[in-house]
């Protein structure tokens, strides 16, 4: 096999989030989750089976990635390779578009980018939903980004149907506007995090009771298009989530006293009728889901206590397409 693949993925982030895993070789998760695909990050992937080549290569924002880093890629382009009996060696050259201070992280676009460029390159014609199990055991967050807009990760019961599918891509007036409080390397991983949460929080199993219903209603309100119950609904998973994390054991959480102080404005302005809600991953960093048409005015609110280059906006973006030209 001879060939060459280029996508771009673009990130998500989690409105019913994600949170513990059932089998941890298969990236099967405890609770389903719903994402919302964001424009304003994301991953451009090539991909060149090469049978001259040795060994596989990893590059990443043009520079060549350490060992330890190319086998985490080579593990998951041996699902493919087995699946498909392909025998060659593969050069990765990824690019992150992903605003330098934003400190997100881009795995997600990532292993999505990934899946999508192996696929082309290899001529394999998988189809959407299947490829997004493939981008699962890369990252579990990585499932949802092969679609745009609103999408769901069913749990599933096996390896071949937990996967995303595609809720609602249409023209929303909807966005994020992310403030960066800290860019530094997370003090745990969200492998990790969530691992030692399912192992020892008492309050996981209400996290998981919790997630399904919210779910439900999530889908309620995509549906009937109630930006309000949307966002209280995201704001509630995301807290119940940090909220098991303070009550493992050990215990740790990713806020820092900015988090806490961007929470709090928040919830003031909506007092003040600004409508916005808040949501959080494995990061201190704070996102705030608001109407796109509110976006400047509350980028105008919060200036007052963060700088220009600390507040990140983004629309809504689409699911993972070629970049090849041909
Ligand atoms: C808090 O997808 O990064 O962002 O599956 O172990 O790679 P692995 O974890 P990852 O976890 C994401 C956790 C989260 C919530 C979410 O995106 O749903």
């Amino acid at each position: 096999t001879q060939g060459t693949g280029r996508c771009r993925a673009h990130t998500n982030i989690a409105l019913i989030k994600y949170w513990g895993k059932q089998d941890e070789q298969l990236f099967l998760p405890m609770n389903s989750s719903l994402s919302l695909t964001l424009n304003a990050f994301y991953t451009d992937t090539k991909v060149t089976l090469d049978q001259a080549l040795k060994q596989d290569v990893f590059l990443l924002n043009h520079q060549k990635q350490s060992a330890e880093q190319t086998l985490k890629i080579s593990n998951f382009l041996d699902l493919f390779r087995h699946k498909y009996s392909i025998s060659a060696k593969i050069c990765v050259e990824s690019i992150n578009h992903v605003p330098t201070a934003a400190g997100l992280a881009s795995s997600a676009s990532a292993f999505a980018a990934l899946a999508g460029a192996i696929n082309e390159a290899a001529r394999l014609n998988i189809g959407l939903q299947e490829l997004s199990t493939f981008a699962r055991r890369g990252s579990g967050s990585a499932t949802r980004s092969i679609f745009g807009g609103f999408v769901e990760w069913q749990k599933g019961t096996c390896s071949t149907d937990s996967f995303a599918i595609p809720l609602d891509d249409a023209a929303w007036d909807i966005g994020m506007l992310i403030v960066v409080v800290n860019h530094r390397e997370k003090i745990i991983s969200s492998r990790q995090g969530m691992k030692r949460t399912v192992e020892t929080s008492p309050f996981y199993p209400a996290w998981v009771k919790s997630s399904e219903k919210d779910l439900v209603e999530m889908k309620k309100a995509i549906v009937t298009k109630d930006f309000s119950k949307i966002g209280e609904l995201a704001e509630s998973s995301a807290l119940k989530m940090h909220a098991t994390m303070l009550s493992a054991q050990p215990p740790f959480t990713y806020f820092e006293p900015d988090s806490i102080r961007v929470i709090q404005r928040v919830q003031e302005l909506r007092k003040k009728g600004l409508e916005c809600y808040l949501t959080m991953d494995a990061g201190p960093n704070v996102k705030i889901l608001c109407r796109l048409t509110d976006m400047d005015k509350l980028k105008q609110e919060l200036s007052t206590e963060f700088s220009q280059d600390q507040m990140i906006l983004s629309g809504v973006g689409s699911g993972i397409h070629s970049l090849s030209e041909n």
